[in-house]
């Protein structure tokens, strides 16, 4: 089993990463007389709900759970509602330990869940896809969407704890699963040129789901997004650098309309487009735009655009993206790989040229 830390000023809690973890009462900072609601979905409660509530009656807590239905499309406030019905109901006060068992959109409603019942309780994540384990797990966002914009509704919240059991991803789809490999080469590309070049070598293995290299590669992800977080929690700086390749992959999954593309899946081409500007921007050598381009394919990711989205389909949804200031772009881009930063005002004929790049014509 791995460990990391995330250390935050009047905070610090441990990410465990390791096989088989659901099963070991070790890792759940509870005990005897607890009380535990645990927030699933039905397609993660017949797989994984009752072995955690195992560990946990093996500890001596009382458990329950909910069950939200699945997808993105019920990452909203009625689910939210549900989770405080059902800990209101069990008569749950602030000495209740909540638990978010699934995929990213599970952690961040049961996230905020956590962050707002009784003004703030306890709360473990149990990740259960690899985006939600090197990503969403880590950094203490939390968030629900409202039908004018995504993830619109949330609060900074930190786990107690995160538990990553690693065998949990062999029932997750494999498209899903290399979705999260986009993040991970992302962090690569941004921060980190060895752990890049680690990955050239064992991204086979990665999309295997060998488990040395599948743990070593989770750690070094929480690390590297620790490590961000620590300097820069509630994103006022370093943070932007994780959004590599997500401005142009925002626009690819609002114009296809989500769900169609996967997340990664948009990440993956995005950060193409953004590899091929640093390149046009003297930065990046085209010899690094290739191995990116390479490993991104090698994890079975798209390395273009859809080919049902013209170059010009972009900028108009680029131009809504969060981090716009003043009808100026910003956009994480590359000064080599393992060195990311953010460009402020790339001129927007550049980012057309840059997307023409990653476009198939017939
Ligand atoms: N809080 C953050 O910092 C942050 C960062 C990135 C993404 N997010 C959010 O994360 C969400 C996406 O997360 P996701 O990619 O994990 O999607 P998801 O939670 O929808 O999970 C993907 C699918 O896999 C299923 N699933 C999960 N674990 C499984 C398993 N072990 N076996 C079989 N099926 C399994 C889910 O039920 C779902 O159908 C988005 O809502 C996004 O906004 C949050
Ligand atoms: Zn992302």
């Amino acid at each position: 089993m791995l460990c990391v830390n995330v250390e935050l000023k009047e905070r610090r809690y441990p990410i465990y990463i390791g096989e088989n973890l659901l099963k070991n009462p070790a890792v759940y900072p509870l005990k005897s007389g607890d009380k535990v609601m645990i927030v699933t979905n039905e397609t993660i409660a017949p797989l994984y709900l009752s072995t955690v509530t195992a560990t946990l009656e093996s500890l001596g807590c009382q458990v329950s759970s909910v069950q939200l239905k699945d997808g993105e499309k019920y990452k909203t406030l009625d689910s939210l509602n549900d989770i405080f019905t059902a800990l209101l109901r069990e008569n749950h006060g602030r000495d209740t330990t909540l638990i978010a068992l699934g995929g990213g959109v599970i952690g961040d409603v049961a996230g905020y869940a956590a962050a707002s019942y009784q003004r703030g309780i306890k709360f473990i994540q149990i990740p259960t896809t690899l985006l939600s384990q090197v990503d969403s797990s880590v950094g203490g966002k939390t968030a629900v969407n409202h039908e004018l914009g995504k993830n619109m509704i949330g609060a900074f919240y930190q786990p107690i704890t995160v538990i990553i059991d690693t065998t949990t991803l062999n029932t997750l789809p494999k498209r899903e699963v290399n979705a999260g490999l986009a993040e991970v080469i992302k962090y690569g590309a941004i921060l980190d040129l060895p752990f890049f070049e680690w990955l050239e070598q064992h991204i086979d293995e990665l999309v295997a789901l060998e488990q040395s290299p599948l743990q070593y590669c989770i750690a070094r992800c929480c690390q590297i997004k620790a490590d961000v977080v620590a300097r820069d929690e509630t994103e006022k700086g370093d943070r932007a650098l994780l959004n590599l390749g997500h401005t142009f992959g925002h626009a690819i999954e609002t114009h296809l309309g989500y769900g169609n593309w996967l997340h990664g899946e948009a990440v993956a081409a995005g950060s193409m487009m953004a590899a091929a500007l640093s390149e046009m921007l003297g930065d990046l050598s085209k010899n690094d735009v290739g191995r990116l381009e390479k490993l991104l394919a090698r994890a079975n990711l798209p390395t273009v655009s859809p080919d049902t989205m013209q170059p010009e389909d972009y900028l108009p949804h680029m131009m809504r993206d969060k981090k716009v200031l003043a009808g100026k772009l910003r956009l994480v881009l590359l000064k080599s790989l393992g060195q990311a930063y953010v460009a402020t005002d790339t001129d927007k004929s550049l980012v057309l040229d840059a997307i023409r790049a990653c476009t198939q014509f017939d």
